[in-house]
């Protein structure tokens, strides 16, 4: 509440009438406009994404003020009182706009932090979910305990995982693959700003083809919705983010279906696959990692929303 108190003083204050003195021709002038302070830009932001249907609309609106301010969400809550540049409103001001028609606001300020990672996004990549984080703990403990030396990141759009993994495996080789161009180009600069860029080969191409050997870990979270998972996306994901980085085929599990056949030529002796997928593909994806590997251990796991979220094949 005390965000707001000093914008209703203002206001208060503007529309107080002085007294007419007797013989005074001049009528008051009122100035019912409440000065743009940061808080009242939130403040009204906030409101236009609520009716606009957005989930979160006081965090996604301070995201964005803080971005074009160039500050971090902190420094609003120390300063919101402070009225920013008319230059910047405006920017803000756009900014909402374009997130009340659904644009994600990672791809607004071209940032999501995930993990303990900073990244470059585009609409040419999915924006990294927390979900993945659980992938990038399961892969984590395992390649640890193990002591990996060559790890592959299968459709890597931004790169997270791959970054990721780099950073936390010294001396371990991660290939990076994706179907798409322009993906690879945003996971390499996201390399390039991780400091990690020369543990990680970049390759374009499908699932495992462009892989130059056997690795001893394969981590993937591929496109894993069904046709009409992907219908009824809610729009701020169906309009804006790739629809190759989100659909797996028919039902869902294909793609991975496809991978997990693929794998056993792909993977060392004793080696593992850990992927992410939906609670609808689970079924079907734990059968085709049997009948690519009927001797491992194949196990499913769920996320901290209790879904059933990872499949391990441990060989
Ligand atoms: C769900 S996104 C995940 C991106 C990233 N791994 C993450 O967790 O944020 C799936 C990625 O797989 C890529 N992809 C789709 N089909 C592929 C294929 N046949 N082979 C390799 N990559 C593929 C997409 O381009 C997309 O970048």
């Amino acid at each position: 509440m005390s965000d707001f108190r000093r914008a209703e003083d203002a206001l208060d204050a503007a529309t107080s009438v002085p007294h007419a003195s007797a013989g005074d021709p001049t009528p008051p002038t009122t100035d019912y406009r409440l000065p743009p302070t940061a808080y009242w830009l939130l403040a009204t932001a906030t409101a236009q994404l609520r009716a606009a249907g957005v989930e979160s609309p006081r965090l996604d609106a301070e995201l964005l003020l803080a971005h074009v301010l160039g500050v971090g969400r902190p420094y609003l809550l120390a300063h919101g009182e402070d009225v920013p540049p008319a230059s910047a409103r405006a920017a803000f001001e756009a900014l909402i706009a374009r997130r009340a028609r659904g644009e994600p606001v990672a791809y607004l300020t071209g940032y999501r932090g995930w993990y303990n990672l900073m990244l470059r996004v585009t609409p040419a990549v999915l924006v990294p979910r927390p979900e993945t984080e659980g992938l990038l703990e399961r892969a984590l403990a395992w390649a640890r305990e193990r002591g990996v030396t060559r790890v592959a990141d299968v459709g890597t759009g931004a790169g997270a995982l791959a970054i990721a993994l780099a950073r936390a495996l010294p001396g371990a080789t991660v290939y990076a693959s994706d179907i798409s161009t322009e993906a690879l180009a945003v996971a390499r600069e996201n390399a390039v700003a991780a400091g990690t860029p020369a543990s990680i080969v970049f390759l374009q191409g499908d699932l495992l083809a462009p892989l130059p050997g056997r690795v001893d870990l394969i981590v993937a979270n591929l496109p894993y919705l069904g046709e009409d998972e992907y219908a009824g996306l809610p729009r701020d994901v169906r309009c804006y983010e790739p629809r190759q980085a989100l659909v797996g085929g028919p039902q869902g599990h294909e793609l991975l279906a496809r991978l997990l056949a693929l794998a056993p030529d792909h993977l060392q002796e004793g080696g593992a696959i850990m992927a992410e997928l939906g609670p609808r593909q689970a079924p079907a994806a734990a059968t085709a990692a049997r009948a690519a590997f009927p001797a491992a251990g194949i196990r499913l796991e769920c996320d901290y929303a209790r879904l059933l979220r990872y499949l391990i094949v441990s060989t």
